[in-house]
């Protein structure tokens, strides 16, 4: 069992201090979606609604959620709906994203049975290669759509290695930002005018100024807000992580020498090792990259295969070390490599939260 504890507060500074961070011409869409990344959608959008000018869905029942919390601002839907749920998300006002250009008359079909005007947001691929249209593909969207069903409120990309660290993603990411600008220097040159022009996500909120000067008016951040800093190089403004993950000792074993560790004897003792069975497990969502914990405040390595509801941990060093101990995977004061998204997101959606709106002591 993995027990969580989410402080809003966290976030709440965080987007105070990237807020601050970010020109004040600069729109903020929060990216709640998947759950708020496990930190629980509804606690978090109620938390930081004054501090946020959009949010970022990936699920109709998401949007709905947050209206059915009283949060009026704008949502936008990050993964594009299909069938009667495209009908449901114009009805009811969510901002769409276009991406496949076989979605253009699947829109304007959704507004017609709608009764009302699609809100679409284009999406350009300068090298995501996931959702997007190629630029050539979005001129023929723009000329082919019915503006009296859908009404074009932004164009954005989406950056695939802003968080990566070698001078290839640098060069890459930077790429990418140049196209995107062009492109949209381009269609402003024509006497185009979209109202919304986004592109950075957390790593280049943090590290590339270009992708939030004009004419970007807006960004979408995710991983930063939470607490996790990613990209390459310290991040400029103090990130403080919202989430507290631990589980407990549920064992403590004196093995002895050449002594095998859990399923397919993964890891074998060299020598006599103290070790700490935890209770949790992939059924917790832990994933195998975790490789270590904290117990009383000192590194504790995982040792062997993560079984369902158990895995083992390296306590030699760890003095008066028991049963009913707190076993720390993740919280404030513990850095975070960049897998922390894949990683953390798993088990904060696999595992029982309780929120803080207030730093606890
Ligand atoms: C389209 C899009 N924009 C922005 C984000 C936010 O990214 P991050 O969490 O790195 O800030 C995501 C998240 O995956 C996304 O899919």
């Amino acid at each position: 069992m993995v027990h969580v504890e989410v402080d809003t507060a966290a976030i709440r500074g965080n987007l105070e201090r990237l807020r601050a961070w970010l020109p004040r011409r600069v729109a903020l869409m929060l990216v709640v979606k998947e759950d708020a990344y496990g930190h629980g959608l509804v606690p978090v959008a109620r938390a930081v609604r004054d501090l946020v000018d959009w949010f970022g869905v990936a699920w109709v029942s998401e949007a709905r959620a947050l209206r059915r919390a009283g949060i009026a601002a704008p949502v936008f839907l990050m993964i594009p709906p299909v069938g009667t749920e495209l009908v449901q998300a114009v009805r009811e006002g969510f901002h769409l994203p276009l991406g496949d250009l076989g979605m253009v008359e699947e829109i304007e079909a959704a507004a017609r049975r709608a009764g009302k005007q699609a809100l679409v947001h284009i999406e350009v691929d300068t090298g995501m290669g996931r959702f997007g249209l190629l630029p050539e593909e979005a001129e023929l969207a723009w000329q082919k759509l019915d503006r009296r069903r859908v009404e074009v409120v932004g164009l954005y990309s989406h950056l695939s290695s802003a968080s990566g660290h070698t001078l290839e993603d640098l060069h890459f990411t930077r790429a990418q930002v140049w196209w995107f600008r062009k492109f949209l220097e381009e269609w402003e040159h024509r006497g185009i005018e979209v109202p919304w022009r986004h592109l950075a996500n957390s790593a280049a909120v943090l590290a590339f100024d270009e992708a939030t000067a004009p004419p970007l008016n807006m960004v979408r951040i995710g991983t930063a807000a939470y607490g996790y800093p990613e990209g390459p190089g310290q991040p400029p403004v103090e990130l403080v992580p919202a989430a507290r993950v631990w589980t407990h000792v549920a064992a403590v074993r004196n093995l002895p020498r050449s002594w095998p560790v859990g399923y397919a004897r993964q890891y074998v003792t060299p020598a006599p090792q103290r070790v700490a069975i935890l209770a949790a497990g992939y059924g917790d969502g832990l994933r195998p990259e975790l490789r270590r914990v904290f117990i009383r405040e000192q590194e504790a390595p995982l040792l062997g295969k993560l079984g369902m509801d158990t895995v083992a941990a390296d306590v030699s060093h760890v003095e008066r070390v028991q049963r009913g101990d707190r076993a720390v995977l993740f919280g404030p004061g513990i850095s975070y490599p960049d897998w922390i998204c894949p990683v953390l997101v798993p088990v904060l959606l696999s595992s029982p939260r309780r929120w803080h709106h207030e730093a606890p002591t």
